[in-house]
């Protein structure tokens, strides 16, 4: 799986690190991610994770994530996150990963993954504390800067690139009870994402 082989890499280049001047030519390293947008899967269909947010740019430099979700049943860790996502073509169109990335305990597993973005979100959302599972409950924030979802424990080096990701909870039937899409581009530390 790509993120396990991702963790090694970046074992591997904190070893080399130290010892060379590393100015990565590379298409691969650490990276800054800008947030493109985020809509939900299939906004016809009645899931019992509901999410309505959306970006907003607030200023010239900061863009935030605003809106609600609306949970009807507890999110646990009887729940499975998936995650499966594409990549954006040289010649364009994107270009589905074959890996698809799916932890069970899906609470426990989103929290690991978010990290103080978790945190974040629970505090911003209003959602009573950052343990899991989250309560069923309409959850609302006034805006989260989206610089703060930067500090998050998924893979800190990656490929260059823009992505698609596709992130579903499913209960133990392998049922889709909610679907969100988030569309990244991972840049170069000293890009401009414009
Ligand atoms: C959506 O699901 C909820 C909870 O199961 C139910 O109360 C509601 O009637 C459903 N709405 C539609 C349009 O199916
Ligand atoms: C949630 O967001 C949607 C879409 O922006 C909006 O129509 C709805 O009124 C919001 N619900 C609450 C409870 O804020
Ligand atoms: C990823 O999820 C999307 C949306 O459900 C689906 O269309 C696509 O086939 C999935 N890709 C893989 C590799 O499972
Ligand atoms: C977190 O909130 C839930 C729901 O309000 C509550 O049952 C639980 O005891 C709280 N956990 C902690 C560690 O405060």
């Amino acid at each position: 799986m790509i993120i396990i082989k991702v963790f090694v890499l970046h074992g591997f280049f904190s070893l080399i690190q130290p010892h060379t001047h590393f100015m990565p030519n590379l298409p691969m390293g650490e990276y800054r991610t800008v947030f493109d947008k985020l809509y939900p899967c299939d906004s016809t269909r009645n899931y019992s994770f509901q999410f309505n947010n959306y970006f907003n740019k607030k200023t010239a430099i900061i863009t935030e994530l605003k809106g609600n979700v609306t949970i009807l049943i507890p999110f646990d860790d009887t729940l499975t996150l998936d995650i499966n996502f594409s990549s954006w073509g040289s010649t364009g169109g994107w270009i589905p990963n074959s890996n698809t990335y799916i932890t069970k305990k899906g609470c426990s597993a989103l929290k690991n993954l978010g990290g103080n973005a978790w945190l974040t979100v629970t505090k911003d959302f209003n959602i009573p504390n950052a343990s899991c599972p989250v309560p069923v409950g309409t959850y609302i924030t006034s805006g989260i800067d989206l610089k703060k979802f930067e500090d998050h424990n998924f893979p800190k080096v990656y490929f260059y690139g823009k992505y698609k990701l596709v992130f579903k909870v499913k209960n133990i039937e392998g049922k889709v009870l909610g679907c969100e899409i988030v569309e990244v581009n991972l840049i170069r530390p000293w890009e401009k994402p414009f």
